[in-house]
């Protein structure tokens, strides 16, 4: 997919190299056009070592026009991105001025236009920006974000752009038309539980673990961003529902196998990413408990094991567990491979400095034939690379499973 990633001036831009990478990641050429303001904020020298391309701004230069002039710019981009967009280029849009060589482009294009708006939350609730939205949106302009969150300026609301991997995701899998590819999951339904779970002692008390989510979250944008429709059951966590993700949130380990099992039917490929408590407690108090006695007991009953439920099901979806474990990690992860009949498992070292709540992770993922370690990157990256291996051995599964009906074909002949 060839990408012209428009680049205004917003704090936001400082996230564009990253967004740069999260493109070319999943294989876009990426041609970076920055405005004025831009240059204000992030630098052309990074963005072209980033883009592998040298960065056009000025519709005037003479040099850059004889490489590729902006009209077959135009032409090359099967998608105009726009990120950060500011208040002020969604109004040229609307209006339709050209005065620089984005606007000229966004012109000039045949190609699908996303836009991912950034600014202070008073500024993107003004009736005049809104209306602009409203009328870009109409024209088939693709709006994606902005999210509620803390902003550069201090304050809280409506104007964060976007996280990199999001809009990468929503632009690389949505149907954009030209030459956008459509990923290796199209048409397929992934079901995520991520998070940890909370177990009720009393109205005030719970048992639960220091699972942050992130993992289950990045495998969940992971397959978004390969097409898939993606299901995210989440235990309580502090983290965005990621764009174009359906997201159920639930408590307690009862609550995330309910939901489960409410929308397992169409699932193609089951991935559980989540710290599900392995007791709860016999009885939830209703009232506070009161401090007595020196000692105290908990009685704890186990929970449903949500992911050999799913394995065992009838049509059960490729199935795809996690292992937390601080020892001996591929002895036990293969344990459970075996014992809840898995297609594949991914074992992950759990302690202080690895594994929950941490940015990056390590691991080695176990089928039953087979095993790949991956070394220590960003939770996000590793989903990536994780997904692609799910899709890979989902396909050859199904490839296994029309194998007899091919070769009593092939005996008949
Ligand atoms: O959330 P992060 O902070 O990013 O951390 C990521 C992680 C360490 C939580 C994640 O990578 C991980 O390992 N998740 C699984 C944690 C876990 O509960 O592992 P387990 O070995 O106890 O369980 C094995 C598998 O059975 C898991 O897929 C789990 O979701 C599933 N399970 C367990 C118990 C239960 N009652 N139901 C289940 O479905």
């Amino acid at each position: 997919m060839n990408i012209v990633l428009g680049i205004t001036g917003g704090i936001a831009a400082y996230k564009t190299p990253e967004l740069v990478r999260r493109l070319r990641g999943r294989g876009a050429d990426v041609q970076i056009v920055m405005t004025a303001s831009a240059e204000e904020f992030v630098t052309a020298t990074a963005l072209q070592a980033v883009s592998g391309r040298p960065v056009r701004s000025n519709l005037w230069d003479q040099k850059a026009e004889a490489a590729m002039g902006h009209i077959e710019l135009a032409r090359w981009a099967d998608v105009v991105l726009i990120a950060p967009a500011t208040a002020e280029i969604m109004a040229r849009l609307a209006g339709g001025a050209a005065p620089d060589l984005l606007t000229t482009l966004c012109l000039a294009t045949e190609a699908k236009i996303a836009i991912a708006p950034a600014m202070n939350h008073v500024m993107w609730s003004n009736p005049a920006v809104q209306s602009n939205r409203e009328l870009l949106e109409e024209r088939g302009i693709m709006i994606l974000g902005p999210e509620h969150g803390s902003q550069a300026c201090g304050e809280t609301g409506a104007g964060r752009m976007l996280e990199p991997d999001d809009i990468a995701a929503a632009v690389c899998a949505a149907d954009l038309g030209g030459n956008a590819t459509a990923g290796l999951l199209a048409g397929r339904t992934v079901l995520v539980t991520a998070g940890p779970t909370r177990e009720p002692i009393d109205p005030v008390r719970y048992i639960t673990n220091r699972s942050s989510g992130k993992m289950g979250y990045a495998m969940a944008r992971a397959a978004a961003a390969q097409g898939a429709r993606v299901v995210l059951i989440s235990g309580p966590v502090n983290l965005e529902d990621p764009h174009g993700v359906e997201v159920h949130r639930v408590e307690t380990a009862e609550q995330m196998h309910v939901e489960t099992h409410r929308n397992i039917s169409e699932v193609d490929i089951f991935i559980g990413a989540a710290a599900v408590s392995d007791y709860r407690p016999t009885e939830t108090a209703p009232q506070k408990i009161k401090k007595q006695e020196e000692t105290m007991t908990l009685k704890l009953i186990r929970s449903e094991d949500i992911l050999a439920s799913v394995a065992r099901l009838d049509h059960a979806p490729f199935t795809v567990g996690f292992a937390a474990e601080t020892e001996n990690v591929r002895d036990y992860a293969r344990g459970k491979l075996e014992d809840k009949r898995l297609d594949m498992i991914v074992a992950n070292r759990v302690g202080d400095d690895c594994g929950f709540d941490h940015d990056d992770n390590t691991v080695d993922v176990l089928w039953p034939n087979g095993e790949k370690a991956f070394p220590m990157t960003a939770k996000s990256e590793l989903a990536h690379t994780l997904i692609e291996l799910i899709a890979e051995r989902f396909e050859s599964m199904r490839g296994d499973d029309t194998q007899p009906e091919l070769s009593v074909i092939s005996a008949r002949d």
